[in-house]
């Protein structure tokens, strides 16, 4: 059965959600589930934006069917040629084989290294300005590279003030029957998964991020519609606040995240101790996590979120407990810039990994580390306990 809604009087919401995946790129865990979305207008012309992944096939398929109710497609425009969103482009064209694809020359080279279809006797080929005019609505095309992927364009609808953003606004959770994000509490049930989803697909690219903002900054927007999660028609300027801080790589809250990799559980202690200290010097909200037990796209988001961040880690094979250096190197090639980190190391023996996470920490840009860095050996001692308190009491002093 179909399952679509209709946004505005020729606008509609076609694509769908899915439940069963467990790692979105098969790397990171959505318990939400994830939504694919795709738009169709039917104006004079129709006009299909972006696909979905090949999942929710037969659901979207199914929907555009019943949209179009015999109509055919004339134009499928590709703002992004990731799979997620474009799988389904060989299905659109082998039933509407005289519809138009809609991209930029990057998109249909793209086109060409996924798929074997004839794509070039169908290609409008666009470029940062063009508009496609489809009767009522006009189309603009604006290109966002490396908003994801270097073919990335986002398309304004100048007609209904409409910003198709592609991967922009998106977030990672399954739409449950509300599309729009006035309609949930998006704060309390899905700014963690959004974080998550900006930091770990999109975080690194702030700069590109920065530019499509300041492109969008010119446009009146009535609604934001991404290709994941829910549509923005009300209070955009409160998500778009967010997008400025991630792609700045400016710190979410003041605030502390405590990541460890403890073998025995002597560096877990550590850590904990260090976090009651904190707690008694007046910091809240303070959050601790395992990485041996916390998937990387958690401590990436956290560190997002974050003002200041410690690191603990056992020393093993010489080097950084592997966990933690997942963690660490997953921070740095997402970018991560801007913190006041503070590090722990534990060695039982010839303790290295203190040394290691430095170094990763000192190739990010514009990282504060605080010296001297706490070293225990085997396990936290009662003579090192004034050395904490200094380290929680500098800490505490810049959360205050
Ligand atoms: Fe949702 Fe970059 O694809």
């Amino acid at each position: 059965m179909y399952c679509t809604q209709q946004i505005n009087n020729d606008v509609f919401y076609v694509g769908a959600s899915d439940r069963r995946l467990a790692l979105f790129e098969n790397i990171y865990p959505i318990p939400r589930g994830i939504s694919y979305n795709s738009y169709l207008v039917m104006d004079d012309k129709t006009i299909l934006l972006d696909t979905c992944d090949k999942s929710v096939g037969t659901q979207f398929l199914e929907n555009i069917d019943f949209v179009l109710n015999g109509r055919s497609l004339d134009y499928l425009v590709v703002n992004h040629m990731e799979p997620d969103h474009c799988a389904l482009m060989p299905e659109i064209v082998l039933r509407h084989p005289d519809v138009k694809i809609v991209g930029n020359a990057k998109t249909f080279a793209m086109i060409k290294q996924f798929f074997d279809f004839d794509v070039d006797s169908r290609a409008i080929i666009v470029k940062e300005g063009d508009t496609l005019s489809t009767g009522r609505h006009t189309f603009h095309f604006v290109m966002a590279p490396m908003v994801h992927w270097p073919e990335v364009m986002v398309t304004y609808d100048s007609t209904d003030k409409y910003l198709y953003a592609a991967d922009a606004f998106g977030t990672f959770g399954a739409l449950n029957g509300n599309i729009y994000a006035d309609e949930v509490d998006f704060e309390r049930d899905w700014l963690d998964d959004a974080r998550r989803y900006y930091t770990n697909i999109v975080g690194k690219y702030g700069p590109a991020v920065q530019t499509l903002l300041k492109k969008a900054s010119s446009l009146e927007i009535s609604a934001i519609c991404p290709l994941h999660g829910p549509i923005w028609r009300r209070n955009c300027d409160w998500f778009i606040e967010k997008y400025q801080r991630w792609s700045t790589y400016t710190p979410e809250d003041k605030a502390i995240v405590l990541v460890y990799g403890s073998i025995y559980g002597n560096t877990e202690n550590t850590i904990n101790v260090l976090a009651n200290m904190l707690a008694q010097k007046g910091v809240k909200n303070i959050c601790i996590y395992d990485a041996s037990s916390t998937h990387s796209s958690i401590i990436i988001s956290e560190s997002f979120r974050c003002s200041h961040l410690v690191f603990a880690s056992s020393t093993y094979n010489a080097g950084i407990f592997p966990p933690v250096e997942t963690a660490l190197l997953d921070l740095k090639a997402h970018n991560m810039q801007k913190r006041t980190v503070a590090l722990l190391q534990n060695g039982s023996w010839a303790a290295t990994s203190g040394a290691q996470m430095s170094k990763i920490f000192e190739e990010m840009k514009d990282m504060t580390i605080i010296t001297p860095q706490t070293s225990i050996k085997s396990a936290l001692k009662k003579d090192q306990l004034p050395e904490l308190e200094q380290l929680a009491e500098k800490i505490a002093s810049e959360l205050r």
